[in-house]
């Protein structure tokens, strides 16, 4: 019988394979280095959208064909995140030496489940100096993970099993004598409720504590809340504060947090996902004062380190603690003397096995620019928020929102005789507007039942004049929207309804 021709994956020609790969990369840096010409957002025309929707591709094409399609598809439609002018929701607009340290690290090929291997080691690396950039002691465990969710999620699952009383692995929550209780502000993200969720706590076992007018954690609240808790039988068992919260950036109280948490003998864990590299920042620094004192520490270097998504770190003070939540070795993973089994397996430290090198990508833009540099455009981004905040400030048609304290705006554009129903389909109204006219992209959100506008500017190539054209194009389309209404009043009150508005109401 004629043996059967065995196939790979591997190109059949190196060289033009390396000629393709090569003219891939020149575009790639080509993309980054116009960034700025671009729009941040642009809708995507009916045609792409169509393309996406094709068949289960079963036969081959040339890679040249397939480079192509991305170029026309997919390259000119991203997200926005690395344009100047993004400043929506919360991330980093990454940067060319993460991107290649992702291409290189897929060539290196290695699983982070463990092992003794290099991407090991720079794995271990990293959280060390993560460890060392937010002061937490050499002796503590940490791991990388996909992001601030699952940071956050590890070390919440840690504080549960530390604090049960009961063997929680073994016995399940069904052998709780008393429902444990964690407590948050009102500002808290929202994983930390399916963090709750996922751990079988229930959301009702995470009790939000009102925040102060600064949107910080009440701390008299808080007390007052695990006195009633205990009273009432439930086990108060968790602690979570935030540095930098993600409405407004407000810094919770840490220190004094962490000396209640110790007081009640509660865990103490900090969402840092936001803030926690501020430790960084050269005048900025003290704001986070007492990160060092947490029991566990979520961060997210693909925010403020710019690293392209995804990667996320969760820290836990007690390494022991740590490997206890999860560790469990199978016959078929027993170490061994010698060999690539002669490591500590990573996958004890975390939920994934298989896990991609996520490390090289934060290790080589470390190497290359210093942590210091990272620490200078923290507090550059800090510095370009009071300017803004001052550009408001200085404005009669726009209001702030929330003090600002770090890099996060929150404001609004105001007109004469709005209520907060249609100052909300105003400035909706705004924010979509300078998405598709491609000025800027920013979000929303809603601070104590009033809505504004959401700058947060975690971004190394923002400029000054970015955010001086923001408000000009800001106060330009405010009155373009309002003109015509207050020219045509609506009803007896001349406000505007939302089937007034010249693009109907806000979606
Ligand atoms: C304060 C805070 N915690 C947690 C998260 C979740 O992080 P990720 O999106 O990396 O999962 C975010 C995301 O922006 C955040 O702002």
């Amino acid at each position: 019988m004629a043996a059967r021709l065995e196939e790979t994956l591997d190109p059949e020609d190196w060289q033009a394979a390396a000629r393709i790969a090569h003219g891939a990369l020149d575009q790639a840096v080509a993309h980054l280095r116009d960034l700025r010409k671009r729009p941040p957002w642009q809708e995507m025309p009916e045609d792409v959208c169509a393309f996406f929707e094709g068949p289960l591709p079963r036969d081959p094409q040339p890679l040249e064909a397939v480079l192509r399609s991305v170029e026309e598809m997919v390259m000119p439609y991203p997200m926005g995140n690395g344009h100047p002018r993004f400043w929506a929701w919360y991330m980093g607009s990454g940067n060319l030496t993460g991107a290649l340290a992702d291409f290189l690290a897929a060539v290196q090929g290695s699983n982070l489940g463990g092992g003794r291997h290099a991407a090991a080691l720079v794995e271990q690396q990293v959280v060390r100096w993560c460890k060392e950039m937010v002061g937490f002691p050499p002796t503590a465990s940490g791991t990388l993970v996909s992001g601030g969710s699952i940071a956050n999620l590890l070390a919440l699952t840690v504080a549960r099993n530390e604090t049960a009383g009961i063997a929680v692995r073994e016995v399940g929550l069904g052998a709780l004598e008393r429902p444990l209780r964690f407590y948050g502000s009102d500002q808290l993200h929202s994983c930390h409720r399916k963090a709750v969720e996922t751990l079988g706590l229930g959301n009702c076992a995470l009790r939000r504590i009102p925040s102060d007018p600064d949107f910080r954690l009440d701390l008299p609240a808080l007390r007052e809340a695990i006195a009633e808790d205990r009273a009432a039988g439930l086990r108060p068992a968790c602690i979570i504060a935030n540095a930098g919260t993600v409405n407004s950036g407000a810094i919770d109280d840490l220190p004094a947090l962490a000396a209640l948490a110790e007081q009640e003998g509660l865990w103490f864990h900090i969402d840092g996902c936001i803030g926690a590299l501020i430790a960084l920042a050269p005048h900025s620094c003290q704001l986070v004062a007492g990160l060092g004192r947490a029991d566990s520490l979520a961060l997210d270097p693909h925010k403020w380190l710019h690293a392209p998504f995804d990667v996320g770190c969760c820290l836990i003070r007690d390494a022991s603690a740590h490997r206890a939540a999860f560790a469990t070795t199978p016959e078929y993973l027993e170490e061994a003397p010698r060999g690539l089994a002669a490591a500590d397996w990573l996958f004890e430290l975390d939920l994934q096995m298989s896990r991609s090198f996520r490390a090289l990508k934060v290790w080589m833009a470390l190497k290359e620019q210093g942590a210091a540099k990272f620490g200078r455009l923290i507090e550059q981004n800090i510095a370009q928020a009071r300017h803004l905040t001052r550009l408001i400030e200085a404005s009669p048609f726009l209001r702030l929102m929330a003090p600002t304290t770090i890099n996060i705006v929150c404001f609004r554009f105001e007109a004469e005789g709005l209520d907060e129903a249609e100052l909300k389909i105003l400035n909706r109204e705004i924010m979509l507007r300078l998405q598709e006219e491609g000025l800027a992209v920013l979000s929303d959100t809603t601070l104590r039942g009033r809505h504004c506008l959401r700058v947060a500017i975690c971004n190394h190539r923002t400029r000054s004049h970015d955010l001086e054209f923001l408000v000009a194009a800001i106060l330009r389309l405010g009155q373009e929207i309002v003109a015509p209404l207050e020219k045509d009043p609506a009803g007896a009150g001349g406000g505007p309804t939302p089937g007034k508005w010249p693009s109907g109401p806000a979606r």
